[in-house]
């Protein structure tokens, strides 16, 4: 599901991943219920056949199966795979998928989590992603301290669709079921963090702790519905490299399931665009941020 709409997902003869409109053209069938055979998929209907390209190359019920007419086509959209993630667009995408070389360097060890799905809009997900000031209370031990709240000033910066900012704050100590963060090495025991969020739905966020060691997350949330999205989450580091992927996985399913039941809760579902909506003081500056920049672009 992408914005309301339902889309089929395979794999071509070429191991393309393709996306299709969940619609057969002869009669309204979700092409899903089909298969995929000889590299097409095959409608569960009446056995029409379509190629990656949406082309449909036989109707069976014709004596001459290949006389297919023009209008029999599926609605096929662009589709790219990257950081194996398969990334649909109902229409051709302006911008390209955010570059980040930590997730295609050896050097680097990618885990991925989640998926995430939650029943809210993807920029009430996304907002979350992008709030610090909630680590002490909704992850406390984990990512922040209650007795540590203050969120220290900070600059936020918007260059064309890209809204970043940075800051540093007292490192959280790495607890024994969730060892997930640079322990050796630190040069400081400040974290630094700085973030890129690629409008609307894209955050780009790289850590470190003044000296090499490094861990960069990568999060997309897929935008299903007016209240469901389906959060992405790569998480890069260059240290620890031999540690199993299941720590941090099961770190972040903890870390998303704190904030999945505050999120859930807030209305409206989706981000409120109207500054005048919600109450901004001068340590949200992010979300102000992002509220301007959605209305700027068109996507509020
Ligand atoms: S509905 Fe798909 S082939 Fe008839
Ligand atoms: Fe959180």
């Amino acid at each position: 599901m992408l914005l309301g709409e339902p889309l089929v997902l395979w794999r071509d003869a070429s191991g393309a991943a393709r996306a299709f409109r969940d619609v057969c053209v002869h009669r309204g069938t979700a092409l899903s219920l089909g298969r995929v055979e000889g590299g097409e998929l095959v409608c569960a209907y009446h056995g029409w056949r379509y190629r990656g390209d949406g082309a449909c190359t036989a109707i069976p019920q014709l004596a001459d199966p290949a006389r297919v007419p023009p209008r029999a086509r599926a609605a096929a959209y662009p589709t790219r795979e990257r950081y194996g993630i398969v990334w649909a667009a109902l229409e051709p995408p302006p911008r390209p998928i955010p570059d980040v070389a930590e997730l295609e360097d050896a050097a680097w060890r990618t885990v991925s989590t989640g998926p995430f799905p939650w029943a809210c809009d993807a920029s009430r997900q996304v907002e979350n992603f992008t709030d610090f000031g909630h680590f002490a209370f909704v992850h406390p031990g984990l990512l922040g301290d209650p007795d540590h709240a203050v969120v220290a000033p900070y600059e936020v910066r918007t260059d064309g669709h890209v809204v970043r900012y940075a800051y540093g704050r007292p490192d959280a100590p790495n607890t024994e079921a969730f060892p997930v963060f640079a322990a050796h090495e630190r040069k400081e025991a400040t974290r630094r963090t700085g973030y890129a969020l690629h409008l609307p739905y894209t955050i780009v966020e790289h850590i470190d702790w003044g000296g090499a060691d490094g861990l960069v997350y990568f999060f997309a949330s897929q935008p299903v519905a007016a209240d469901a999205c389906v959060g992405y989450c790569l998480v890069a580091r260059n240290y620890n490299l031999e540690q199993p992927d299941d720590v941090i996985q099961a770190f972040e399913r903890t870390i998303f399931a704190q904030d999945q039941r505050v999120v859930e809760s807030q209305r409206p579902e989706r981000v409120p665009f109207d500054l005048a909506a919600e109450l901004h003081l001068t340590f949200d500056a992010v979300a102000v941020a992002y509220r301007r920049a959605m209305r700027a672009h068109g996507f509020a």
